[in-house]
């Protein structure tokens, strides 16, 4: 048996919004391998091993599916949203950094990411220049992602943060609005979409006055817009044009 190896992007979480690519992937699947979460939104099938993993192992997942591909298993690494946006890809070409080339072939399947399903819910936040920014300080310094945030602010680019809050740190996200307001302003809007695209699905838009820590959590994400971003009806745009 030829192995593969995939990774998948399932999009923010509705079945509709996972690709014909990625779906196509799934069904000649014999393995999918990823963060537990994700796997359960896999259907089980004879045939189909499921690979379930905990969180912040990415690495060791890596190596174990492309272990798995060179000994001819069809292998799918599942992340929710796109594998290229604070996910798995990333990780499997660090696990093939410095190993010999892999003699199966390797393919990276884009999903929706979950910026994108956001903003399409609100309207259209990201219609002009924007950035992304993780606030996990998992994997970089809390330093840097303050400087992030204020050199984006200045430079009036509209942002969606990733991982806004955990348990864990959920003093990073009220310093992260503290610095906003610093930067922005009051008045700027900051739209709060929670697993969109599910049936708990939930969409707030506020000022930064108004914004509090406990409107985010891990299944949100946040996006702050640009000094032009403004509100029509129950939606918010952000203009293509720049602010004068
Ligand atoms: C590890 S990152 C993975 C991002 C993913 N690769 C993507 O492209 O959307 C997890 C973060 O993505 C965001 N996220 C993922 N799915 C979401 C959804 N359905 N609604 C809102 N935010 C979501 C949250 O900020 C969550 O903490």
């Amino acid at each position: 048996m030829t192995g593969w190896l995939a990774v998948a992007g399932l999009g923010p979480g509705a079945d509709d919004l996972v690709t014909p690519e990625v779906q196509a992937a799934l069904a000649e699947a014999t393995d999918i391998v990823g963060y537990i979460p994700y796997v359960a939104r896999v259907a089980p099938r004879p045939g189909l091993r499921l690979h379930p993993s905990d969180n912040r192992v990415e690495l060791d997942r890596a190596r174990a599916a492309l272990d798995m591909a060179a000994a001819g298993r069809r292998v799918v690494v599942v992340s929710s949203g796109d594998p290229g946006v604070f996910a798995m890809a990333s990780a499997l070409f660090e696990a093939l950094e410095g190993a010999p080339p892999p003699d199966f072939d390797i393919r990276i399947l884009p999903g929706i990411t979950a910026m994108l399903a956001a903003a399409a819910a609100l309207g259209a936040p990201l219609g002009h220049d924007f950035c992304a920014i993780n606030l996990s300080d998992n994997l970089k310094p809390w330093a840097l992602i303050e400087q992030r945030l204020r050199l984006a602010a200045k430079a009036d680019f509209a942002m969606a943060l990733y991982n806004p809050r955990s348990k864990s740190r959920p003093e990073g996200f009220a310093r992260a609005l503290d610095i906003l307001r610093e930067e922005c302003g009051p008045d700027r809007l900051i739209s709060f979409a929670r697993a969109v695209s599910t049936p708990e699905q939930a969409l707030n838009t506020v000022t930064l006055a108004e914004a509090r820590p406990d409107m985010a959590d891990m299944r949100s994400v946040v996006i702050v817009g640009n000094s032009a971003t403004r509100r029509v009806g129950h939606w918010v745009y952000t203009p293509r044009s720049a602010a004068p």
